[in-house]
């Protein structure tokens, strides 16, 4: 198969380029990107480096594979700072291109982490919030099309995508660290619009505690895989007519950035207890 050449290729330019092999991945989300600077011993590749991974549309800064480690060299980890979504284009296949290198990486315990917005009204502006499960409301699966039976069975099991394990001691860590992370289900929208106040009626009444454009592809990508999944989301506004004021992309971005300290301190703490379990 073309694809599974492609991540060899990727996989031995990342294994040329340092001799640590993170078995803990990190999934950086709009606005999240800061987490990269807590890792020493960084090599940064480009997406651009990569083969397997689809050429970007967007203008800028199209993301780039970080690998590094934490706690003064303890724990390597690999970072995947930017990430494609659907709404720019891209297949759903394309969209978890991130997700399947970290697994041929020697990956297994995954962090996907998000901004989105707050259906639940017990959620601050800022909480972190951890995703218990979602609901694909995408209209897309990236696992449509002939089944790699080497890399996972043609319909995987989604009774637990997101790890009861692995939640548990994130918020253990959460509470020696005086952050509170509350719990929630995510419905993953297709975008780039957001949402009418009318379709956030709705994902209340469906069961949604927040609403993102992201994250659920990954998260079924990486069940495949048998990986295990810690979703975190950074809600950085009430969903579309809870609040006052429209949704303005600028400034979700801004609230991201200004959480992300808090997310930062969280993720550093609780990769190498992930890492030990
Ligand atoms: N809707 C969808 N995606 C988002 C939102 C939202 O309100 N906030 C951040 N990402």
């Amino acid at each position: 198969m073309a694809r599974r050449k492609e991540t060899q290729t990727a996989v031995d330019l990342v294994g040329a380029a340092t001799p640590l092999r993170p078995e803990i991945g990190v999934v950086l989300g709009s606005g999240l990107g800061g987490f990269t600077q807590a890792l020493d011993n960084a090599v940064r590749i480009p997406y651009a480096e990569l083969s397997g991974f689809p050429v970007s549309t967007a203008t800028g800064h199209a993301g780039e594979l970080v690998i590094g480690t934490l706690m003064g060299g303890q724990t390597p980890l690999a970072v995947l700072s930017g990430r494609f979504h659907l709404y720019e284009g891209y297949t759903g296949e394309e969209t978890v291109s991130g997700v399947r290198l970290l697994h041929a990486l020697g990956v297994r315990k995954l962090v996907l982490t998000c901004a989105a917005g707050g259906l639940n009204l017990d959620f601050a502006q800022g909480a972190l919030v951890l995703i218990s499960d979602h609901i694909n409301l995408q209209g897309s699966n990236p696992l449509v099309g002939e089944n790699d039976e080497t890399l996972g069975s043609r319909f995987p099991d989604m009774t637990e995508a997101y790890s009861n394990r692995l939640r548990r001691i994130a918020v253990d860590t959460g509470r020696g660290l005086n952050i509170s992370l509350h719990e929630g289900v995510y419905a993953a929208m297709l975008g780039p619009s957001y949402e009418t106040p009318a379709e956030i009626r709705f994902l209340k009444t469906i069961g949604a505690d927040l609403v993102g454009m992201s994250t659920v592809a990954e998260t079924i990508a990486a069940n495949h895989l048998g990986m295990e999944v810690l979703g975190i989301a950074c809600v950085t506004n009430l969903a579309a007519g809870l609040g006052a004021g429209k949704l303005i992309h600028s400034e979700v971005l801004e609230i991201a950035q200004r959480v992300s300290g808090k997310l930062v301190e969280l993720l550093t703490n609780l990769i190498p207890r992930i890492a030990g379990s």
